[in-house]
């Protein structure tokens, strides 16, 4: 996908709201804390989501500093590490595979991707940037963090933060510090046709 400083939205659509093209995937994060309130802000958002039959399957569990934090690090794969280490608050997000009435929530980790994705959008009201990471240690966040493979699918990491100095990032990163573009409309919307 190609690199541009900027997001256009798709000329001839009415504007989008601008939140959505200013969430990105930033790797550069300040170091400096957030405030318990802001943390509580954030997963608020996502209590919010919808859900399948109001499942709310989704779990975030999150650390800051401490032993904990040291913890929660060491579930990243090591190119996360080089970066997401840095940000203040780091959460492994998880959702139910069903109840303890033995349904199965056919659609836990898409419920699950509309939470993650109120919290985006809830940090950059809030002047916050998100990461999301497939690349962790699933086994392993399984095993120290408690969530049995029967009960919860693990899916991924999620490093938040105040942006920070581009230039404490490695050298390939910085290069890659920027905005992606997206596929096309027509690509991903089709009014579909029989004929
Ligand atoms: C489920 C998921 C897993 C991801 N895994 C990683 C990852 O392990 N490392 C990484 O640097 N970025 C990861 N990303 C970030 C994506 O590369 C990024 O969202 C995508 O390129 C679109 O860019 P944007 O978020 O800046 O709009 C992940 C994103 C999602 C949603």
């Amino acid at each position: 996908m190609t690199q541009t400083a900027a997001r256009t939205p798709t000329a001839g659509t009415a504007d989008i709201d601008q939140v959505f093209l200013d969430r990105w995937s930033t790797r550069a994060f300040s170091e400096e804390p957030l405030s318990q309130a802001e943390i509580d802000t954030l997963f608020e958002a996502a209590r919010w989501a919808p859900s399948s039959s109001n499942s709310q399957p989704w779990l975030f569990l999150y650390a800051t500093d401490g032993p904990e934090r040291e913890l929660f690090n060491s579930l990243l794969r090591p190119g996360n590490q080089t970066w997401a280490t840095s940000a203040p608050l780091l959460v492994f997000i998880a959702a139910l595979k069903g109840n303890d009435e033995g349904r199965v929530f056919r659609s836990g980790q898409f419920d699950t991707g509309a939470a993650w994705m109120s919290i985006a959008i809830q940090a950059v009201k809030m002047g916050l940037s998100t990461h999301c990471m497939g690349g962790i240690l699933v086994d392993d966040v399984h095993d120290k963090l408690n969530l049995p493979k029967d009960k919860f699918d693990v899916i991924a990491g999620l490093a938040i933060g105040r942006r920070g100095d581009v230039s404490g990032l490695p050298d390939d990163l910085q290069a890659r510090e920027m905005p992606n573009d997206r596929k096309s409309l027509g690509e991903v919307a089709v009014r579909w046709s029989n004929s």
